[in-house]
């Protein structure tokens, strides 16, 4: 009973107490901008944008037309010029330079992020928002990515900047965290990277990944640096220190897959983000298809943008011929449904419910090209891999699956029938895969916060403290010789160097009076 009464007590000081603020959230204005053309950037966004919604806030969105479909609550603005930008890339006869030497990469990259930076300030939208004086925003969130331009913006209505990656960590990121150096060195693009460990390609990959400084110092931000003069008039200078603005940087990672690495404590990891949204539904016809296999069943996607008619012809029959020998029967994400000798155990979908047929209890393998979503997907769901690497991070996301045992990969570019069957076959028998991918699973869901609140905290964090300065490594207060503890060594080598020099010089003088 007198427990029941202070209860009581404590609940009536809390509602009459003028100080204590039940609001759970407090009111601020969001702009949020994520400008690039493809699915992942919105999957990982969307959940996060639609509960910052739900909280109250006033959420301005500015991406391409269509994409993601209107958020309930939320203001888009469109520009539709947005739309072409990868696609060109994609339809370019140089994709394949594009994809083979790096300096051409960077180049066409370059191209890209000055288009769509200069897409989204000239903008009719965009624009009328500029020069609409009631417009005021708290915080800017966008894709930590090459959009340098656009950091302009922060300083135009003087809010806070975060970021939300969609990809991994890489150098790039880590920089723009204030993390000069990351303790795993791994380059952005993986064309002509090599991974053994012979001294001759360590000082190649070292060449490599300081390459790719000098194309973002030479390439990037000199376009970036034009565009951002052009739209907001401000200095040189104030371009380079925006460049250190970011509050906190979201990225799509968990230290469970493989990528541990020393972090500044403004980069917060949100791997999984886009699981917080309830799986797609699957038809029943597809449904009774997995629960009616006897053998269990082998999931194959390339994901959302790679189409199965992109592929070459005899790939698609060296697939279609694989599977035929298998006693799986295998579901097949592809928008071709009568290929030439298919099998009876195929199962062809165009778009396919992923997170619940990876859910489902018989499924055994997952084929996948390693998007990271997709990765992020099977090892939440405990399924073992088999990865086809086409581009970009792919390689490096499958890369940390085989090393954590769970997974296997295979060249797409010289895929024989017999390995590939041999393969499959050996990730479905061999019980230590699945055994693998059900322990990563649980290290992978094993949080104190689910990635979903995780991401609000930081952000609400990142509003409440509007000032950077005791989140951020102070680079400049750290120079070079004390970042490598050069003043301590100096006195070291200068004593041991003064005793080595007048023991060699007793040494030459006792030597010379014996002879
Ligand atoms: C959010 O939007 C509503 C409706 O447009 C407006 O009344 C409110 O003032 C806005 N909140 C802030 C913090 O500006
Ligand atoms: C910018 O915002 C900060 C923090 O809210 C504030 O202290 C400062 O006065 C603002 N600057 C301008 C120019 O409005
Ligand atoms: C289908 O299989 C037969 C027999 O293996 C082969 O001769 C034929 O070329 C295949 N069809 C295609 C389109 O590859």
């Amino acid at each position: 009973m007198r427990f029941g009464f202070s209860w009581l007590a404590v609940g009536v000081c809390l509602f009459f107490h003028p100080n204590v603020n039940l609001n759970l959230a407090q009111s601020a204005n969001i702009l949020a901008i994520f400008p690039f053309h493809y699915g992942s950037p919105f999957l990982v966004a969307r959940p996060l944008i639609k509960t910052l919604v739900k909280r109250g806030y006033n959420v301005t969105l500015i991406s391409p037309q269509g994409l993601p479909p209107n958020i309930k609550g939320v203001r888009h603005i469109r520009v539709h010029k947005l739309n072409k930008r990868m696609q060109e890339i994609i339809e370019t006869d140089k994709i394949l330079d594009f994809l083979i030497n790096k300096w051409m990469e960077s180049i066409m990259a370059a191209t890209m992020y000055f288009n769509m930076c200069q897409d989204i300030l000239s903008d009719d939208g965009v624009q009328r928002m500029l020069k609409d004086k009631r417009e005021h925003f708290d915080l800017i969130m966008m894709d930590a990515s090459n959009l340098d331009a656009l950091y302009g913006l922060v300083e135009y209505y003087n809010a806070t900047l975060i970021g939300l990656t969609s990809i991994s960590v890489n150098w790039y990121t880590e920089e723009l965290a204030g993390n000069p150096a990351p303790s795993i060195y791994e380059p952005i693009s993986q064309i002509g990277y090599s991974r053994d460990h012979s001294i001759l390609s360590r000082i190649y990959n070292w060449i490599h990944i300081n390459e790719e400084r000098l194309m973002e110092h030479l390439v990037i931000l000199p376009a970036q640096l034009q565009v951002f003069k052009k739209f907001f008039g401000y200095s040189d200078q104030k371009f380079y220190e925006l460049r250190n603005r970011f509050s906190v940087i979201l990225v799509n990672n968990h230290f469970s897959l493989g990528r541990v690495r020393s972090n500044v404590p403004n980069l917060i990891e949100v791997g999984g983000l886009h699981l917080s949204e309830s799986p797609e539904p699957c038809d029943k016809e597809l449904q009774k298809f997995m629960d009616d296999a006897e053998n269990g069943v082998i999931y194959f996607s390339m994901g959302l943008d790679i189409l199965v008619k992109f592929l070459p012809e005899n790939l698609q029959q060296t697939l279609v011929k694989s599977f035929a020998k298998l006693k799986q029967r295998v579901v097949w994400k592809n928008e071709i449904f009568s290929m030439p000798n298919k099998s009876e155990n195929i199962y062809v979908i165009e778009k396919s419910p992923q997170r619940h047929i990876l859910a489902h209890p018989k499924v055994r393998l997952f084929i996948t090209n390693g998007g990271l979503l997709s990765v992020m997907e099977a090892v939440d769901s405990g399924v073992p891999m088999l990865g086809l690497p086409i581009f970009f991070d792919q390689f490096g996301n499958l890369r940390w699956g085989q090393t954590a045992g769970m997974a296997e990969v295979l060249d797409i570019n010289n895929l024989k029938e017999e390995t590939l069957t041999n393969t499959i076959r050996e990730l479905i028998d061999n019980p230590k895969y699945t055994l693998r991918a059900k322990k990563m699973s649980k290290t992978f869901n094993d949080r104190p916060m689910s990635p979903l609140d995780t991401a609000v905290w930081w952000t609400e964090y990142a509003l409440r403290n509007r000032d950077v300065s005791h989140i951020r490594l102070k680079v400049e207060e750290i120079p070079l010789f004390l970042y490598y503890r050069i003043d301590r060594f100096v006195p070291f080598f200068l004593r041991f160097g003064l005793i080595a020099a007048s023991v060699i010089f007793l040494g030459l003088v006792f030597f010379r009076k014996c002879v």
